[in-house]
């Protein structure tokens, strides 16, 4: 008889303990949604892509995210650029909705119907969690509009004007380091 009292009340106790814990969760989830989103972007290397000045060794993080200065060359498909993925209406995603972005992210389907290229890695990405994309754009969300407008893509044959990443065929000559 004393056992199952004792029993009882160490239940209530874990119950209490445990709802305690989740009210807990789930409201550390709510405040950090925005810090996940940060920490996944990291992770998943968007700024080396996407922020200016990263491929030539200086990102510029005044414009974080704000679109790439130098494009990846895909052979028979063309040139592509890092976009501005930052909230401004004009030269980047701010007039997205979330579902827009998280397709892009996912699918590689932009809201123009257009395809992104694959060097986007919407592949793997395609892999997340609901609730990490939804972080990643709470997170892209909350950065700061950057105006800048990044050119191209550019069709096989057209004059590209960025700094690019080119696939050689064998046999070339490694070019020299710029002094
Ligand atoms: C390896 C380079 C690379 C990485 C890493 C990368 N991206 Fe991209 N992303 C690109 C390129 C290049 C494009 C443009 C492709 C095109 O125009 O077809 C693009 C396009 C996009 C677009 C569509 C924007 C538009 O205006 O069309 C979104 C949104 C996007 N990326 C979000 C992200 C996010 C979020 C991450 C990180 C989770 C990320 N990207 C990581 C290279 C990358």
């Amino acid at each position: 008889m004393r056992l199952s009292v004792a029993a009882v009340a160490i239940g209530v106790v874990g119950a209490a303990a445990l709802a305690a814990g989740t009210i807990f969760l789930s409201r550390a989830h709510a405040e950090s949604q925005i810090e996940r989103g940060k920490y996944l972007v990291t992770l998943a290397s968007c700024n080396d892509c996407h922020t200016p000045g990263f491929f030539l060794g200086k990102p510029d993080m005044s414009k974080y995210l704000g679109g790439s200065d130098v494009a990846f060359e895909i052979p028979g498909l063309g040139a592509f650029a890092g976009r501005n993925i930052t909230p401004d209406e004009e030269t980047g995603i701010g007039n997205w909705t979330d579902e827009q972005i998280a397709t892009a992210i996912t699918t590689g389907k932009r809201p123009d119907g257009r395809q992104l290229a694959p060097i986007m890695p919407y592949h793997a990405f395609s892999y997340m969690t609901k609730e990490d994309v939804a972080a990643i754009i709470a997170f892209l969300h909350s950065i700061p509009a950057v105006k800048h407008e990044v050119v191209g893509p550019f069709k096989p044959g057209e004059k590209n004007t960025l700094f690019t990443f080119r696939v050689l065929p064998p046999g070339e000559t490694v070019a020299q380091a710029p002094k």
